[in-house]
Formats: structure tokens, C-alpha cells, sequence
């Protein structure tokens, strides 16, 4: 294959009993349709919230079903929990191993590799770094493992949660676990992929879509598929706009596509909890 074309979507935040987000993802479904692309990677709080709600993971994983390409799925902060943290407050809600055992028994492995059109592509669960769970360890183990067997090949990285703000080395208060990979682990995982050929890192978590570029990697934050987060409550770093990214790879290069699907509508995350009664975390 000398050409792969995928289609990130994020943040979908689906649940049941929140009509307006399934109205989003259905225009992203019927976008995706028309597009169909190659692959459709999730990469992360897929649910409203999986925690509280558990039959969320079910629903959501019915409407990824039912897209008419494959898809492949990384957890976030809403799905199996949040991160722990040397500075800043601990998440109210801290990941668990068996949180992430029932996303695994849903979506599949919480950690991939695959290789097309001459790239290597590695999917990392970002939640779980800095838990001390066992699972953190070993992922770390399998990323020295399949960094090796990936043997020079230009890499994408997909994740959860954007390595950092503008540099690995932001200051620390910027770099609390609430919105970045959490340190030391961050710096661990940088030191791994020095090994390797990184050329993209490509993230959600945030509800912004950003496009940048550090020592040569460029860092795509895809935007929520189903709402934006007003200043009110979240600094403006990038655009607050609803959407998805496609990418298209070929040996030696890729393309990136911000796109809104047509009738996606960037939902206001206070109105939505106005509509909804409901209650979440940022
Ligand atoms: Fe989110
Ligand atoms: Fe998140």
C-alpha cells in the first residue's frame, strides 16, 4: 500500500441520554461514509463518562460498530480515569486497573502497533502513565519492544493526552496531568522514542485543534467531535471549533486535513449540562 488514508475522531463523549452528542457523531458517521478512509483511530473519552455510566461503553462502541470502516480505540481520562500527579491536585477519579480492563473487554488493547505505506503507527494508553499500575510498566516495556522491531521506519504516535503545551521541558506548574502527559513519565517516554524516527504525535483531550511543530515533530491536537469548552471555564490555546482530522500518509510523508463534517454543530459544553442535568468533569 503506498498510500493510507486515516481519519482521527476525538473526544466523542457519547452517551445514551446526551441526544446531541449522538446527533454529532451520526454527521461524523455519515461524513466518514463518504470519505472512507483507510482507518478511523478514536483516541480517547470516547464515553460521556464510562466511569459513572457503564452501559455508555456499550452505546458508544454500537455507533462505532456501525461505521463502514475499521476502527482502532485508545482510552481517555472519561473512559478508565485520570492520571496521578507529583504537582497539582489528584483527579477526583484516578485510573484503575480494572477500569481498563472493562475498556479492553469493549474496544480491544488500550495499546497498538501497526505499520502502512511504509510508517509505523503506535497507539499508547497516556492515562495510565504515572498510575504505578503494573499495566504502566509493561506498556513502557512493549514501547521499547515495538520501537525496535519498527527499525527506523517514520513513526506517528497516537495518544490520549498532547505530550506537552510547546516544549517537553514546559514549565512544571503547565505541566500537570490535568491536560499533558504527567512527569517523569513524560520525559521517559520522549527518551524512548528517541530511537526512533517520531514525525507526528497526534493527540485529543483538549477540545482545540492545534497544528505545530517541535525539533522537527509536528503535533496535531484533534478537536472534540461533539463539543467545544467555553473560555469560561478553559483558556484559549488553539481554535474551539467541532470536527475531525484526516490524515494521509505516504512513504516519507503525510498530509493533514483539519475538516468539520457538514451539520456537526460545535455544542457548547454549559449548555449542555443546562440541557442535560448532568455533571462532568472539565
Ligand atoms: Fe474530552
Ligand atoms: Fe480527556
Amino acid at each position: 500500500m503506498s498510500e493510507f488514508r486515516l481519519t482521527q475522531i476525538s473526544d466523542t463523549h457519547t452517551s445514551r441520554r446526551l441526544t446531541k452528542l449522538t446527533d454529532n457523531f451520526h454527521r461524523l458517521s455519515e461524513y466518514i461514509d463518504t470519505s472512507r478512509p483507510d482507518l478511523v483511530i478514536n483516541s480517547g473519552d470516547i464515553t460521556f463518562d464510562g466511569l459513572t455510566s457503564p452501559g455508555d461503553f456499550d452505546f458508544a462502541k454500537s455507533l462505532h460498530d456501525a461505521l463502514p470502516v475499521a476502527c482502532r480505540y485508545l482510552p481517555g481520562n472519561h473512559d478508565i480515569g485520570d492520571n496521578q500527579t507529583q504537582i497539582g491536585p489528584m483527579p477526583s477519579q484516578r485510573v484503575g486497573e480494572g477500569d481498563r480492563q472493562a475498556f479492553v473487554s469493549v474496544f480491544g488493547d488500550d495499546r497498538w502497533r501497526f505499520e502502512a505505506a511504509g510508517w509505523c503507527f503506535i497507539g499508547l494508553n497516556s492515562v495510565v502513565m504515572n498510575s504505578g499500575l503494573a499495566s504502566e510498566a509493561e506498556q513502557f516495556d512493549w514501547l521499547a519492544r515495538e520501537l525496535a522491531a519498527a527499525s527506523g521506519k517514520p513513526t506517528a504516535l497516537f495518544l490520549h493526552k498532547p505530550l506537552y503545551l510547546n516544549a517537553p521541558d514546559d514549565p512544571e506548574l503547565k505541566a500537570t496531568s490535568i491536560r499533558y502527559v504527567p512527569q517523569p513519565a513524560r520525559r521517559r517516554l520522549i527518551e524512548l522514542f528517541r530511537a526512533a524516527d517520531l514525525r507526528l504525535v497526534a493527540s485529543g483531550h483538549v477540545h482545540q485543534h492545534r497544528d505545530f511543530t517541535f525539533a522537527r515533530v509536528r503535533h496535531i491536537w484533534a478537536p472534540s467531535a461533539g463539543f467545544i469548552i467555553s473560555g469560561a471555564r478553559q483558556e484559549l490555546i488553539g481554535i474551539k471549533e467541532v470536527g475531525l482530522v484526516e490524515y494521509r500518509f505516504r512513504p516519507d510523508s503525510f498530509e493533514v486535513r483539519h475538516v468539520k463534517a457538514p451539520g456537526q454543530i460545535a455544542i457548547d459544553l454549559d449548555g449542555l449540562l443546562k440541557d442535560q442535568d448532568v455533571s462532568a468533569r472539565g
